[in-house]
């Protein structure tokens, strides 16, 4: 196969190869134009892209720039190229829809059924895939008809991003911002890699905490550790292309926020806590992948701390921090609520994975060796997920998205 085609299974069980067929609708927002940078995306990592804008969106990028950048014809109308029958051929060979933006408008019209443009025709004859990045003003993304058109899409198995807060058109700011065209392209290559069109986690909230805890010694030391959060945004990633609302608590990762993730950033162990257990209380699971101090300095010095002449360094005396995984698992907010934990070992992986399944009290437990040169920092992962079933899951070497998706798998037949 050539690089970004795939095998296409069509209706009758016949094989072909070629490019993924991506349908990108645009709807009439300012945000508009950010599109382009998801088209040039999708294009570039292989997948054949057919623009179908709006009348309205054509008012703030035109035809031509669609065209050319996608390399195919585009038409707002059902009454171009009639014999071709586009308003039922485009919905029904492409494998993946995506609106971007998703105005209020078109909103409620796929979520009612009208089809009174190529857009809205082709929403409705596609059986695969669909995802909208809805934008738009906060007052309209907050209107009870806004979020009960976007209640039906996802019931019916649409994955419907959250919008970003910042910088709205003008002066305003608040939630309805289109999230970064490139983590779209995210969900949408992990939406299309899984090519499900019935998210397994629609409706679920989860939470998943990453990076590491930095435990202030002064105000310019700190006690840290190497973890960088890379497995722990590809768990938030995957589980807003699986269609659950992520809340994702981030300590000191720098990493961009995944699009429709909602995003708590935190720096110490204690306020780690306090955010996941303030968003766990309505969480059907929590994944507790970051890297948690254990002890901490058992006094923060106000001013930096200076060398003394002649004497030797007084030692920093530590505290315990909270366990917030033996926490969250003696103590569940919900029942039925699955708390899933992982184990960073360097020696006796399994054999200490198992004990410290048993001493946390947690479902599941992800059991990875670390060292040097594995897993801190790097894109991939290797883990047995260990269940306080008996079960056990190894993983082998790969993406830490792959990872994630199948902590993902083993969580959702275990949810209430
Ligand atoms: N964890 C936690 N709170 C802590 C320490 C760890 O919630 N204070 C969580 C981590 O997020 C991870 C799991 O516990 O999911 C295991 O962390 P790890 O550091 O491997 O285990 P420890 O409890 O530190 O055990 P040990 O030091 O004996 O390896």
């Amino acid at each position: 196969m050539c690089p970004g085609s795939r095998q296409n299974l069509r209706a009758g069980g016949a094989v072909s190869e070629s490019k993924p067929q991506v349908v990108l609708g645009v709807s009439g927002g300012i945000a508009a134009y950010k599109a382009c940078e998801l088209l040039r995306r999708l294009t570039e990592s292989g997948h054949d892209v057919r623009v179908v804008p709006t009348a309205s969106a054509l008012h703030f990028v035109g035809a031509a720039t669609w065209s050319a950048l996608s390399g195919n014809p585009v038409s707002a109308e059902v009454w171009d190229d009639v014999h071709e029958v586009p308003h039922v051929r485009i919905g029904q060979t492409a494998d993946l829809v995506v609106v971007a933006p998703a105005t209020a408008d078109t909103l409620a019209k796929a979520a009612h059924g009208l089809a009174g443009d190529l857009l809205t025709n082709t929403l409705l004859t596609a059986r695969c895939p669909v995802v909208f990045a809805p934008a738009m003003h906060t007052e309209m993304w907050e209107h009870p008809a806004t979020q009960e058109n976007v209640a039906t899409l996802r019931r019916r198995g649409a994955v419907v991003i959250e919008p970003a807060v910042g910088r709205l058109t003008g002066v305003d700011t608040g939630k309805g911002r289109l999230p970064d065209p490139g983590e779209i392209f995210e969900v949408c290559r992990r939406v299309l890699a899984r090519g499900v069109t019935a998210p397994d986690l629609a409706g679920r909230h989860v939470v998943v905490s990453a990076g590491g805890t930095r435990e202030p010694l002064d105000p310019v030391r700190f006690l840290g550790n190497r973890s960088s959060g890379k497995q722990g945004y590809a768990l938030a990633r995957t589980a807003a292309a699986r269609g659950a609302r992520v809340t994702l608590v981030a300590a000191n990762t720098g990493l961009p926020d995944p699009a429709g993730v909602d995003v708590v950033p935190v720096g110490t162990a204690v306020q780690l806590r306090e955010a996941v257990l303030k968003a766990a209380a309505d969480a059907d699971a929590v994944v507790m992948a970051a890297a948690v101090a254990d002890f901490r300095p058992a006094a923060y010095a106000e001013g930096k701390i200076k060398k003394r002449e002649g004497k030797e360094p007084e030692p920093v005396a530590l505290v315990r921090n909270p366990d917030v995984l033996a926490e969250l698992s003696a103590d569940r907010a919900r029942p039925g609520q699955v708390v899933v934990g992982f184990a960073a070992e360097t020696d006796d992986v399994l054999a200490n994975g198992r004990d410290k399944l048993r001493r946390k009290g947690c479902d599941l437990l992800v059991v990875n060796e670390v060292g040097e040169r594995r897993t801190f920092g790097s894109e991939e992962n290797e883990a047995v997920v260990l269940g306080a079933d008996g079960s056990e899951t190894p993983v082998p070497h790969g993406p830490k998205e792959a990872l994630a998706d199948t902590v993902w798998d083993l969580v959702v037949p275990r949810l209430a």
